[in-house]
């Protein structure tokens, strides 16, 4: 019998300063593939809305897609821990918070949900802790906030804006998240919220200094065909194999060599 990946195995691992591993999944054989190569979270990502769907952002995704999805990548994860994302409009406000990540975990199975966005969540986040499901938070850029941002761009580099972010991240522990994802972020104004936080940050496009990394599996995979952003890097190039590249993966990560120089904002 493998022994799952919980909450407390990522609070555990940050302490040990052992690197986290995470990729995205979206259904069964893809769950299976990134599982056995050992990635310690598998992310049911609301990027499925672009990868999966076609769609040109992830805002058209329904809790009804993500149960969906999030129910066929946990017949296939037998060891990561299963994180789920919240979409876009499914909690706006506390009852729909609680409503959309109970389906998520009693339908889908989710062990963990995540959500975008900072002070404006805490209330949420603390609801949905205190009726036992776990939050992860995701700061930087928001892709579902993509039409508020005017784009997909760097978070974090003005001061005021990097200061609010460090409240937020504080606020969001303090709130009883247990992991956040910073997306698109400075690598110092990262490493600063990483050693600042308690609970494991992960990081995409944030630099090396997180305590884990995120990809989405179809981008480091070489199977998305648009252009892949500065911080992805495709594994695929030196692997020969998908069980080969996954592997790679988890090990350029626990070795701190993936994120390199070229995939870091300044
Ligand atoms: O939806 C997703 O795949 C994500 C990652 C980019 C972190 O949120």
């Amino acid at each position: 019998m493998v022994k799952r990946v919980t909450v407390q195995t990522l609070l555990k691992m940050k302490q040990q300063s052992e690197k986290i591993s995470v990729l995205t999944a979206y259904d069964y054989s893809f769950a299976q593939q990134i599982d056995s190569a050992g990635v310690d979270v598998i992310l049911v990502g609301d990027s499925l809305g672009m990868v999966v769907q076609g769609r040109e952002s992830t805002i058209p995704v329904t809790v009804d897609d993500m149960v969906y999805h999030t129910k066929l990548v946990g017949r296939g994860a037998e060891r990561a821990l299963l994180l789920a994302d919240m979409p876009f409009m499914s909690y706006a406000t506390v009852a729909q918070a609680l409503e959309s990540a109970g389906r998520m975990m009693k339908e889908g199975g989710a062990t963990m949900v995540k959500l975008e966005g900072g002070a404006a969540q805490l209330e949420v986040v603390d609801a949905l802790v205190n009726s036992n499901i776990p939050v992860c938070a995701h700061l930087g850029l928001q892709p579902q906030a993509v039409h508020r941002l005017g784009g997909y761009r760097v978070q974090g580099r003005e001061s005021s804006v990097a200061q609010q972010m460090v409240e937020d991240a504080v606020a969001l522990q303090s709130a009883g998240a247990s992991m956040l994802v910073l997306e698109c972020v400075p690598a110092t104004l990262a490493a600063n919220i990483s050693a600042e936080l308690t609970i494991p940050v992960i990081g995409i496009g944030a630099g090396a200094a997180c305590d884990g990394q995120v990809l989405v599996s179809y981008d480091m995979l070489g199977v998305t065909m648009d252009a892949a952003p500065k911080f992805v890097k495709n594994f695929m190039d030196d692997a020969g194999s998908i069980p080969a590249a996954l592997r790679g993966f988890v090990a350029a990560v626990q070795d701190g060599s993936f994120p390199a120089a070229e995939h870091i904002f300044d």
